[in-house]
């Protein structure tokens, strides 16, 4: 698991640092309001109070999100969660079996819940998790708050997965990065909607969908990705744009061998004939090995001489589900810069 803490950053200002440990100045500056990413299980994540308007506006400002895209909020533990939202029977049966971990449900906000209606983005829902990662659990109880946190990118980009993937992204916009080394499930969490009667599944993630029917029964599917003419139009997950977590350099799926200039990412052996991968998910064809290297793979591969990234094949069982929807919307047509 974790590797040594470290800080990556210089220290912060003065007046935050109260504490000696990494963990206990990272949450010193969550309560001053300012911004930490730190890993998850998942992904690392780029926290800030929960409970402030101004730390979680300035979420949204460092990632270059749209304020209609809300926020997952990181608690300790299922106490925490009911603080915040309304856990009905198959809300605490899912809580009880998967948390901490990959798992994010959608829940209605209690009247009294003390989150940010900036992490709600005008719905009446929010979205809560416990990360499995012991430096989050760490983090949360060290900060005293619930934490709000998207993936450590800017918006539209690949989540990181270690703590150079976090400078790359936003070297200058946190105040510092606890260092847990690579994430072990390496695609996000699982974002399930239970505000209705019929569970449905937001987006695919790092506990799968078999897994979540095995204890409440069926979980609606998520509609298909939408084309890029259709993102103005509501939806159910407001982060669910059809060009998302993009490499700068298009994305070709399904492929059996590159073509001219593509750099090649294998899943299992490719067929007779055909160039060795330069890199693989997973030379043994294990969808969760696969989720594991897939954002790094997308990160190294995305660069010169590549002009293009073809994949292999991946099934769609197990975390394959995930996996293909995050190469679907790496490979989706990119909106026009404005
Ligand atoms: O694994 C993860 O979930 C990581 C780690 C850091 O926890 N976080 C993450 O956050 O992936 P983010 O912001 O990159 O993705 C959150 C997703 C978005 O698709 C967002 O639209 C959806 O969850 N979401 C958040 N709150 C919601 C709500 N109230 N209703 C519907 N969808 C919501
Ligand atoms: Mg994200």
């Amino acid at each position: 698991m974790p590797t040594p803490l470290s800080d990556t950053l210089p220290p912060p200002a003065p007046a935050a640092v109260a504490a000696s440990s990494a963990v206990e100045r990272a949450g010193a500056l969550i309560r001053a309001g300012r911004l930490v990413a730190f890993p998850t299980e998942t992904v690392y994540g780029l926290g800030g109070d929960a409970t402030s308007d101004a730390a979680t506006a300035a979420i949204f400002a460092a990632k270059g999100r749209p304020h209609f895209n809300p926020l997952i909020v990181h608690v300790a533990d299922l106490a925490a969660a009911q603080a915040l939202v309304i856990l009905d029977a198959r809300a605490v049966r899912l809580a009880a079996r998967f948390w901490p971990g990959p798992l994010t449900l959608v829940l209605p906000r209690r009247a009294d819940c003390p989150a940010s209606l900036l992490c709600s983005a005008g719905l009446d829902s929010l979205a809560v998790r416990v990360p499995a990662h012991p430096l989050a659990l760490a983090l949360l109880g060290s900060a005293g708050r619930p934490i709000a946190a998207p993936s450590a990118n800017r918006a539209g980009r690949v989540s990181p997965t270690t703590p150079a993937h976090v400078l790359d992204e936003l070297a200058d916009r946190v105040d510092m990065i606890l260092d847990g080394g690579a994430c072990a499930v390496g695609v996000e969490s699982t974002v399930l909607d239970l505000t209705g009667p019929q569970a449905l599944l937001l987006r695919p993630g790092g506990l799968a969908r078999e897994a979540i029917e095995a204890e409440i029964g069926p979980v609606a599917l998520p509609s298909p990705v939408p084309t890029a003419e259709e993102d103005d139009a509501p939806r159910l997950s407001p982060g669910l744009l059809s060009s998302h977590y993009a490499p700068a350099i298009p994305v070709r799926l399904n492929a059996r061998e590159p073509r001219s200039g593509e750099a090649f990412l294998g899943f299992g052996a490719p067929g007779p004939g055909i160039r060795a991968p330069d890199l693989q998910l997973s030379v043994g064809g294990d969808t969760t090995e696969a989720a594991t290297h897939l954002f790094a793979s997308l990160r190294a591969l995305d660069r010169p001489p590549f002009t293009g990234i073809a994949v292999m094949p991946i099934p769609e069982s197990g975390l394959g589900a995930a996996i293909n929807d995050r190469l679907r919307r790496a490979a989706a047509p990119r909106p026009v810069p404005s």
